[in-house]
């Protein structure tokens, strides 16, 4: 049994998260937990709520609230949410605890033991207007590299680039479109990257196991030669500049910048975690208290690769303690909002909260995993989703369930059938199975999710093509022992499905399983036997109760309200 530790991206608090936050990080987090799991390997998943910087300010502002009040009630909201995804989170914390920082302090003075954290006067750009220094995420301008007029002044979107604000031509705030800007000196910590640069490159070099998408953009960025960067930020809402709980004289009004505090809140939570009575947080943190053993999964999108193969490396690495660091790093591509950007404001693309209002989690996660944005960017479109949904979902796996069990309850009076021996269909059907489960299984180790996803649709297809080559209904009139071959052989694909479906679909998967009485102790991910085991695993005489409808299909006219509602084709 291995233990995996797994993280995905910590979602901002600042508002519910659309379709694309989770499916880039939380949702093939989880699908990969519920693996993990069921392969029967010790996995600790934790996420939390990234709550602290200026967004959240700002957001707490616009709500008319307190910024503590604000992020209690959002971190209450997102994580409802995830519940209604059945994400299945060991924990999901929050980097506003007393865990996180703790932890963010420590590695501020542990750093700065190593000589690796400087006080620094720097030049940042102040808002007259908004009287407030500009966060890097607040000013925008045109950035240098590429000439593109809409760069943040931390990192331009269009070519990708690490900047500072003042790096920008022709800035303005982005919180009142002021150009009313101007530097201004504030003293500030840095964290002296510059002396990390060789022992980052060869903790990357060493990284075997990290997806090309993760290696090829922290090789991007090494090679762009890493900056010293300051941790600290001119802002009341964050964790305090502070030791043993004293202010840091200069630093009575700074805080850490996000961005520091952030990744070590997937530390941060694993300590909540423990308080809560999980367990012992420091075996999967601390290599010398048996982490050693643990693998490291991390989820993320593209745009947050930098922060978690630099600069949160930077504070492990630099701290010289025993930390465990990550062993696989998992990116993805944007999903798009056909082929554009998902936004509130324009009323483009679908949010967590309102997905969860019109469907069952299940259907956007079969959707989201499917067509996950895994090895290039991948548009949402109604009439995909409709398309995808109604086939695999409704078609391809919730009639098998249905026709199979309805048939067992009105001709095998709801008894799985004993009679009869297999032939040539069944060892047809076995030997889909031989080859398929593999390549599924070595997908999912691999996270190669929409290969994965396309393999569990191809075993549900084949099991369709079974039945159609079994022919039970036909074979019942002439021979009920040949009919009983089909039905047995249809209820343990029934039960084969489900098993399959869990990590994808899990409300649907029990429903399925429960319906043909497969204990909790036999849903495991373990194909070791042949595959003509699967197909009589389930004992003879069983009672089967067909589920209700597993997957309703999804309408015309509901596709035009949702478009209407939430956007759709652009030029429609
Ligand atoms: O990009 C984001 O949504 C960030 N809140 C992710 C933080 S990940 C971690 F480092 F906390
Ligand atoms: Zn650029």
């Amino acid at each position: 049994m291995a233990r995996i530790l797994i993280t995905s991206a910590l979602p901002y608090i600042n508002g519910v998260k659309h379709l694309g936050n989770l499916a880039g990080s939380m949702l093939p987090a989880d699908v990969y937990a519920r693996f993990q799991r069921l392969r029967g390997h010790d996995v600790l998943y934790v996420c939390a709520t990234d709550e602290h910087g200026t967004p959240a300010e700002l957001a707490a502002d616009a709500a008319g609230m307190d910024v503590r009040a604000y992020c209690d009630e959002q971190h209450d909201i997102q994580k409802r949410s995830g519940e209604g995804f059945s994400l299945s989170y060991d924990y999901f914390g929050r980097t506003s605890n007393a865990p996180n920082i703790r932890l963010t302090q420590h590695f501020a003075d542990v750093l700065e033991a190593k000589g690796l954290i400087v006080e620094r006067v720097e030049e940042q750009v102040f808002s007259i207007d908004d009287d407030r220094f500009l966060p890097d995420r607040y000013v925008e301008g045109t950035c240098p590299h590429c000439g593109f007029e809409r760069a943040r002044g931390d990192q331009c979107d269009n070519c990708g680039r690490l900047l500072e604000p003042t790096d920008l031509k022709a800035p303005y705030s982005k919180i009142s479109g002021s150009k009313n800007l101007e530097v201004r000196e504030t003293k500030h910590l840095h964290l002296v990257q510059t002396k990390m640069e060789a022992r980052i490159r060869d903790w990357v070099d060493a990284a075997t196991e990290w997806p090309s998408l993760a290696k090829s953009i922290a090789y991007k960025w090494l090679d762009e030669g890493l900056r010293d960067r300051s941790i600290t930020r001119d802002l009341k809402w964050g964790v305090p500049v502070a030791h043993d709980g004293t202010p840091r004289p200069g630093f009575e009004t700074k805080v850490f910048y996000v961005w520091f505090d952030a990744p070590i809140g997937y530390i941060g939570a694993t300590v909540e975690w423990a308080e809560a009575g999980g367990g012992d947080w420091e075996s999967w943190w601390r290599t010398d208290k048996g982490a050693d053993d643990v693998t490291y999964v991390q989820f993320m999108g593209k745009d947050n690769v930098a922060f978690h193969t630099v600069s949160f490396p930077a504070t492990i690495l630099g701290s010289e303690e025993p930390w465990k660091t990550v062993d696989k790093l998992k990116a993805f591509n944007w999903l798009t909002w056909y082929g554009g950007k998902f936004s509130t404001s324009e009323k483009r693309g679908v949010f967590m909260d309102q997905a969860l209002d019109i469907l069952p989690g299940d259907y956007w996660r079969w959707y989201l995993t499917a067509n996950a944005p895994e090895g290039s960017d991948a548009a949402f479109t109604w009439e995909h989703f409709q398309g995808l949904i109604n086939s695999d979902l409704a078609n391809v796996l919730g009639n098998f369930v249905n026709r199979i069990t309805k048939y067992t309850a009105s001709k095998f009076d709801g008894q799985l059938p004993a009679a009869g021996t297999p032939g040539e269909n069944e060892a047809w059907m076995a030997a889909e199975l031989d080859q398929r489960l593999p390549a599924l299984v070595a997908n999912m180790e691999a996270m190669e999710f929409r290969k994965a996803a396309a393999e569990v649709r191809a075993i549900w297809a084949a099991g369709n093509e079974y039945l159609t080559k079994a022919e039970p209904w036909v074979k019942y009139k002439a021979d009920v022992d040949a009919a009983a071959v089909g039905v047995r052989t249809g209820l343990n694909l029934v039960a084969l499905f489900g098993i399959l479906a869990q990590p994808f679909i899990p409300v649907a998967a029990k429903k399925i399983l429960d319906a043909v009485g497969v204990p909790e102790d036999r849903r495991s991910w373990n194909f070791d036997g042949p595959a003509s085991d699967l197909l009589d695993a389930l004992p003879h005489g069983l009672a089967i109760t067909p589920p209700e409808v597993l997957f309703a299909k999804i309408e015309d006219a509901q596709l035009a309200e949702w478009s209407e509602r939430f956007g759709g084709a652009p030029d429609a």
